[in-house]
């Protein structure tokens, strides 16, 4: 039967998705798969999934990345793309990713979770210059920089609507990003902003961010940082592709932010670029994903 393509969904990243699903769409009708577009914000997706036994699944964020959707195709026999249930909700909760990587001693920044009665005072003695995230926002949604006790208690309160917030020690650096796919590191990308961070205007609608692929990093620093991407990435139990986050900072040093296991593949997204440089053109990544999915 045809293959399942599901994009869209209702987190705050739908816009995303819908661009990465209809990325993925055009690169499947390109090569004559058929496809069945299916959008979980539609109440009836379940049904019209019968009769499909596959499925790509193009959404991020809560209810698509972070493992629901995923239960649900179990439940239904359907076999998907990309990381299993637990794989994707640990993924998606960057807090607990954190706690799991520092018990492998993994490097990730230090970081404190914020609650209505923090002590904004010591939480900023102790983290200094810091950024505040919810644990389970994807695409910079919600965050902001904070680097004094009033910062904090600002950004506390921009963040927690979006669920559990933690502030995290700013590195002075540079940003990389390592997509994996297959289970192996494909070559490191640096970003470079003119904004105080990679946020979602730099993300997505700046033309002015800069993506440097290869990254400039020494033959031994990009297997270093390749090693700590799949190293956090099998941590984490994830599977098929995805995609790590990782700060270098001034000295060198390299700390894992975040993984994302269903990452963008927008006109403007990483993996893709990522892939070129490897020599997989969009639609052979795509073709990619799909058969180390599915049988
Ligand atoms: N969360 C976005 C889609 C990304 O990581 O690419
Ligand atoms: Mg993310």
């Amino acid at each position: 039967g045809p293959l399942a393509l599901l994009f869209g969904g209702k987190s705050s990243e739908r816009q995303i998705s819908l661009k990465s699903g209809n990325a993925i769409l055009e690169a499947l009708q390109r090569q004559e798969i058929p496809v069945t577009v299916i959008d979980p914000a539609d109440a009836n997706w379940m049904e019209k999934l019968a009769d499909h036994q596959n499925a790509f699944i193009a959404l991020h964020g809560p209810g698509g990345e972070d493992g629901t959707i995923q239960g649900a195709l179990e439940c239904l026999g359907v076999n998907y793309t990309g990381s299993g249930v637990m794989a994707s909700a640990l993924a998606m909760d960057k807090l607990r990713c954190k706690r799991l990587w520092l018990g492998e001693g993994l490097s990730t920044p230090h970081f404190m979770e914020l609650h209505a009665d923090s002590d904004w005072q010591a939480t900023s003695d102790i983290l200094g210059q810091a950024i505040v995230k919810p644990a389970c926002e994807g695409s910079s949604i919600g965050m902001s920089r904070a680097d004094n006790a009033e910062e904090l208690r600002t950004a506390w309160q921009l963040a927690k609507d979006y669920g559990r917030v933690f502030a995290e020690q700013w590195v002075t650096g540079a940003e990389f990003t390592v997509a994996i796919l297959n289970g192996e590191a494909l070559p490191a990308i640096r970003l470079e902003t003119d904004a105080s961070f990679y946020d979602f205007n730099a993300k997505y609608i700046s033309n002015d961010t800069r993506y440097h692929c290869p990254s400039g990093l020494s033959e031994a620093k990009e297997r270093e940082i390749q090693q700590l991407a799949l190293a956090a990435f099998e941590a984490v139990g994830c599977r098929d592709w995805g995609r790590v986050d990782v700060m270098q900072s001034e000295s060198g040093h390299f700390y894992l932010l975040e993984v994302n296991t269903i990452p963008g593949m927008t006109d403007h997204s990483l993996v893709p670029m990522a892939a070129k440089q490897a020599g997989l053109d969009f639609d052979q990544l795509v073709l990619r994903v799909l058969s180390s999915s599915l049988e």
